[in-house]
C-alpha cells in the first residue's frame, strides 16, 4: 500500500466513451483499497490487456480482476443481474474468483429484461433524429423507472421484499402489455423465466448485497484510498453531453455524490481519460469526424470496434473545444492521453481548435445537437511522427514531434497530460510530472 498521502481519485472519460479507462484503472488500482463503479451499467465495456490475456468488463469494477482490491458497485449503477452473473462466471472459468471481494449496493437498481426489450423496440421504431444508437442494454428504460420510483426494483428488494416474486411477475406482465400496445410487439418477454432469473440472482448474489455507502465511509475513515471508475464519458453525460445523444447517467466526478454516497469534495484527483484523437459509437454530432481514408486508417490502427457491441467506432481528430469543455465542467486535475501509438505514421496530425457555425468562430461548446451537427471543425495541422512508440517507457524518449503534440494539447485543454498511452498493454503507459511523485503504482500482481 502507498506511503504517499491518501488521495481518493476518479478516473473518467473525457469524450464519448472508450477512451481507455479500463486500462488506466487496471494500472492504478494497486494504490487503492477499493475500486468503485458509480454510474451506468453494462453499456460500459472496459478492456484490460495483460500480456496475452484480454478482459472486457461491463459491470464489474476493473479492480476485481486482482486479489487485493475490493470491487464496489455503487447506488448509481443499474445492474442486469443475469449479465453480472455471466460476467462473474466468465471470469471464474478463467480462474478469477471475484465473488468474495464484490460488494453490490442495496440501493442499486436492477435492469430487467423488459428494460432491454424496451431499449431495443424504441430504437428499432425510431426515425433518424430520435435513434440514439444505444447499446441495447436497457440503461435508459431502467433509469427512467428509477426516477418514476413506483415501478423500480432495487437490490435491497431481493433481500427484504416478501412479495418479490409476485411483484416481479406483475411488473413484467404490465410492461409486456405496454410494449405490445406501443410497438405491437411485447419483445418476446417470457414472464416466468424473468421471475426465475430474479430468484436465481437473489440466491447467488445475496451475500454480495450490502450497504456499500457505509463500507466506503469506513474505508475513508481508515485512511485507505478509493478509486472511482467512471463509465461512458462526459460528452455522453445526461446533463452535460450532446443531448439527446447521450446515456442516462452522470458520467463524471459529479456523479460520485449520488452514485456512490461519498461527498465529491473527498475526491481530490480527477483523471480525465481521452485518446490522442476522437471516437464515438452510436448516433449524434461529432464535429471532427473523418469520413474518409484517414478515419479508416485510425480505426484500423487503433482497432476501433466497440467493446460492448462490436460496432465500428467513428473516428476523427482530437477535439480541443469539447475537451476543454469537459475539463471545465469536471475540474480535471490531470489528463491521460491514450493511443499516441495509433497516430504513428501520419505526416501531419490534426487538432480541432475551434468550430465554425454560420460564419462565426466558436471556441465554446454549443448546447444543442442540431447546432453541433452544422459545425465545421477548424483544424490546425501539426507535424506527425513515424516512430513506433510501443516500446517507449519514458516521456523524454518520445519523439520531439510527439512531445510537441502532447504539450500543445495541454495548453489547449488547460490541464497537464500526466499519463500517456503508447499501446494497449498495462506496461505501455507512461506517467510524468507531479502525478508520478504523488501516486505509488506498484507492479500489479500478474493475472
Ligand atoms: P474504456 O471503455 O474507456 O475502458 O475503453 P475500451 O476498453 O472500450 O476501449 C479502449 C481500447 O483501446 C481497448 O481496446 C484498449 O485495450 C485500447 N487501448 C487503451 N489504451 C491504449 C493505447 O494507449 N494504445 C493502444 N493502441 N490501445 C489502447
Ligand atoms: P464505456 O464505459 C462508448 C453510448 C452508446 C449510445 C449512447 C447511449 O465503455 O466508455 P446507452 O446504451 O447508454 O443508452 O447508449 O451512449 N455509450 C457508450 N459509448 N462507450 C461506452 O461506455 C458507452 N456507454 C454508452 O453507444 O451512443
Ligand atoms: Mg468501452
Amino acid at each position: 500500500m502507498s506511503n504517499k498521502a491518501v488521495q481518493h481519485t476518479c478516473v473518467f472519460g473525457m469524450g464519448w466513451g472508450d477512451e481507455g479507462k479500463g486500462k488506466l484503472v487496471d494500472l492504478l488500482y494497486p494504490a487503492f483499497h477499493a475500486v468503485v463503479r458509480f454510474n451506468g451499467g453494462a453499456n460500459a465495456g472496459h478492456t484490460v490487456c495483460v500480456g496475452k490475456e484480454k478482459f472486457a468488463l461491463h459491470l464489474l469494477p476493473t479492480g476485481v480482476l486482482h486479489e487485493s482490491a475490493v470491487g464496489v458497485i455503487g447506488p448509481g449503477v443499474v445492474v442486469d443481474p443475469i449479465g453480472l452473473l455471466e460476467e462473474i462466471d466468465g471470469l471464474a472459468a478463467r480462474g478469477i474468483n471475484v465473488s468474495p471481494k464484490l460488494k453490490i449496493s442495496q440501493r442499486a437498481h436492477l435492469v430487467m429484461p423488459y428494460h432491454k426489450a424496451e431499449d431495443n423496440l424504441s430504437e428499432q421504431n425510431a426515425t433518424g433524429a430520435t435513434r440514439i444508437g444505444t447499446t441495447a442494454r436497457g440503461i435508459g428504460p431502467c433509469y427512467a423507472d428509477k426516477m418514476r420510483r413506483t415501478t423500480a426494483i432495487r437490490f435491497i428488494d431481493l433481500l427484504n421484499d416478501e412479495n418479490l416474486e409476485a411483484r416481479v411477475r406483475e411488473l413484467s406482465q404490465k410492461r409486456a402489455a405496454a410494449l405490445k400496445a406501443i410497438y405491437g410487439d411485447d419483445g418476446g418477454l417470457d414472464i416466468e423465466s424473468i421471475v426465475r432469473d430474479v430468484l436465481l440472482a437473489k440466491k447467488r448474489l445475496s451475500s454480495n448485497i450490502c450497504d456499500t455507502t457505509s463500507f466506503l465511509h469506513e474505508t475513508i475513515n481508515a485512511g485507505q484510498a478509493i478509486l472511482f471508475e467512471g463509465a461512458n464519458g462526459i460528452l455522453l453525460d445526461i446533463d452535460h453531453g450532446t443531448y439527446p445523444f447521450v446515456t442516462s447517467s452522470s458520467t463524471g466526478p459529479h456523479g460520485i455524490g449520488p452514485g456512490a454516497g461519498v461527498p465529491p469534495a473527498c475526491v481530490t484527483r480527477y483523471i480525465a481519460v481521452t485518446k490522442a484523437y476522437s471516437t464515438r459509437v452510436g448516433s449524434g454530432p461529432f464535429v471532427t469526424e473523418l469520413k474518409d481514408d484517414i478515419g479508416d486508417r485510425i480505426r484500423k490502427a487503433g482497432n476501433e470496434f466497440g467493446t460492448t457491441t462490436g460496432r465500428p467506432r467513428r473516428c476523427g481528430w482530437f477535439d480541443a473545444v469539447s475537451s476543454r469543455y469537459a475539463r471545465q465542467i469536471t475540474g480535471a486535475t490531470d489528463i491521460a492521453l491514450m493511443h499516441l501509438d495509433t497516430l504513428s505514421g501520419f505526416d501531419e496530425v490534426g487538432v480541432c481548435v475551434a468550430y465554425r457555425h454560420e460564419g462565426k468562430t466558436l471556441t465554446t461548446m454549443p448546447t444543442d445537437a442540431a447546432t453541433l451537427e452544422q459545425c465545421e471543425p477548424v483544424i490546425e495541422y501539426r507535424p506527425g511522427w513515424h516512430e513506433n512508440l510501443r516500446t517507449v517507457r519514458r516521456y523524454e524518449d518520445l519523439p520531439q514531434t510527439t512531445r510537441d503534440y502532447v504539450e500543445h494539447i495541454e495548453s489547449l485543454v488547460g490541464a497537464p497530460v500526466s499519463i500517456l498511452g503508447v499501446g494497449p498493454d498495462r506496461s505501455q503507459t507512461l506517467i510524468r510530472g507531479p502525478l508520478k511523485d504523488s501516486i505509488d503504482v506498484p507492479e500489479p500482481a500478474s493475472l
